[in-house]
């Protein structure tokens, strides 16, 4: 179904992410039908640019960034007319006019900030300065939000300024991953396993983001981060929240995003013994994290590793424990929902531990599986065996079902008014209320992050965090 006319302008438009993924996906829509033919994309960034130099640009990353588009010249060229470039000046003067003439009335005006965010503040200003957005006009703006809970206050201060909150949308793009948004249709879908949800089945949950990229290239915005602000304060925390929710009433944007709210607010401070941060080392396939981040000297994470508890009534005493990190053994997301152990086995001999796990695969093969225990097959008697009950979504559902990539259904979300899989201001404040008290402790503690090899699981004392608990984290599978 294609969305309604559109005027979006992209603020950053030469950069990275623009050409990685924003352009691809708009591509991706337009070839997909869901892009009006009347929508428009105007490119704007400081350098001095015609509107052909900025096709030829975008056609080069697409060629490069895009997947299986790149055959499709056909398509590229009509998908290129709707590209339009302003050179733009965001403290200054030039290009506002310029952009203004050429807004058209009448379609939804979208402004995407992939820029760094010391200059939202002067972009809001200019759009409402120049009038170019007005009551009806959507922002998108990118993380990092803050790195902090007063920076974070203080950038959505400045945003509140010029937009109302129903104009801004804060982009977390694994809330725009197919199988995130999956958990939402798993848990309040069926009938099979809210029953179970709570503390009286649950022995706890894992979630793990493993990675095998490092940070070379990016050192100099990562190490000024570290995985605690680059991936836990935002994207393991909307896992987290989505998995430990209560229903909303309705799948609306402010139900929906009350109910996440409820979760961080109840998420208990993190003792220090809770926290494991680890920084790759050198390895025969590639640098240390030190070299990727040209800092001899960093102590920054690229590796967390933590146990935190909800206290709330469905949560009570079960242990979430997630982590995260780079320079992993495979590229592998998951959350593991673990059962609680047969109360009673009327199996005579059968002394093994069986237990329930529902483990949801966010990438890269998208899909659920749900241990369960049976009997093995054949004369042995009474013998049992667990076995997956495994569902590949792309099995499932069939190979040709094209799953948008997160960025292009969020803008396309953007475009319908829909904030349902945006963050709102106060959840990323209530996100880093809860965060800066534990960046603050290993601070103040100077503490040294414990150096894993590259291509492993992480650290030693990652293993531990769990092992102390009589339990274990689950195998990372690419
Ligand atoms: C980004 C982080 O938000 O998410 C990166 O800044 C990280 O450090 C990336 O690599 C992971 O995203 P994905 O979609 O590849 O899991």
């Amino acid at each position: 179904i294609p969305v309604d006319t559109f005027d979006l302008v992209i603020f950053g438009g030469t950069g990275d992410l623009a050409r990685r993924k924003i352009l691809p996906g708009l591509f991706r829509r337009f070839r997909s039908g869901q892009m009006p033919a009347e929508a428009r994309i105007i490119g704007a960034a400081r350098s001095e640019m015609d509107d052909a130099g900025y096709r030829q640009m975008i056609r080069e990353a697409i060629a490069e960034f895009g997947s299986e588009e790149k055959e499709d010249a056909g398509g590229i060229d009509a998908f290129l007319e709707r590209l339009h470039y302003v050179a733009i000046d965001a403290m200054g003067e030039g290009g506002w006019k310029q952009l203004r003439d050429l807004m058209r009335d009448g379609v939804v005006r979208a402004f995407y900030f992939s820029v760094a965010p010391s200059l939202f503040g002067a972009l809001a200003e200019r759009l409402h300065e120049h009038r170019i957005a007005d009551g009806e006009s959507r922002i998108v703006v990118e993380k990092p939000f803050g790195r902090d809970l007063a920076s974070a206050k203080a950038l959505n201060a400045t945003l509140a300024e010029h937009f109302d909150e129903s104009q801004i949308y804060r982009i977390d793009h694994y809330l725009g991953k197919e199988t995130v948004q999956n958990l939402m249709a798993t848990r309040f879908g069926n009938v099979l396993f809210e029953p179970l949800w709570n503390s009286h089945y649950i022995d706890h949950i894992q979630i793990t983001v493993a990675e095998t990229v490092g940070v070379a290239g990016r050192g100099s915005y990562y190490d000024k981060s570290g995985a605690m602000r680059d991936m836990v304060q935002n994207h393991l925390m909307q896992l987290l929240c989505l998995i430990a929710m209560e229903p909303p009433s309705t799948y609306d944007a402010d139900t929906v995003r009350d109910e996440k709210l409820k979760v961080i607010r109840a998420l208990q401070p993190v003792e220090p013994h809770q926290v494991v941060r680890g920084q790759y080392d050198a390895s025969q396939d590639g640098p240390s994290y030190r070299e990727d981040a040209e800092n001899p000297r960093s102590f920054t994470e690229s590796f967390l590793a933590l146990k935190c508890h909800i206290a709330n009534w469905r949560w009570a005493k079960v242990p979430f424990y997630i982590r995260t990190g780079k320079r992993m053994k495979a590229r592998s997301s998951e959350i593991a929902v673990v059962f609680k152990d047969l109360g009673h086995s009327i199996f005579e001999g059968d002394t093994a531990r069986h237990r329930n796990i529902l483990s949801i695969q966010l990438q890269p093969n998208e899909g659920m599986d749900l241990q369960v225990t049976i009997k093995e097959p054949g004369p042995g008697g009474m013998r049992l065996v667990d076995v997956p009950l495994d569902m590949t979504f792309a099995d499932a559902l069939g190979p040709d079902q094209e799953a948008p990539d997160a960025y292009e259904r969020l803008i396309m979300d953007v475009i319908r008014g829909d904030q349902t899989l945006f963050m709102r201001g106060d959840e990323v404040e209530a996100a880093w209320a809860w965060t800066d008290p534990i960046i603050e402790g290993w601070e103040a503690r100077n503490d040294v992050p414990k150096l894993y090899e590259a291509g492993t699981a992480g650290p030693e004392d990652a293993m531990m965090l769990m092992h102390r608990d009589g339990r274990r984290w689950r195998e990372i599978k690419g």
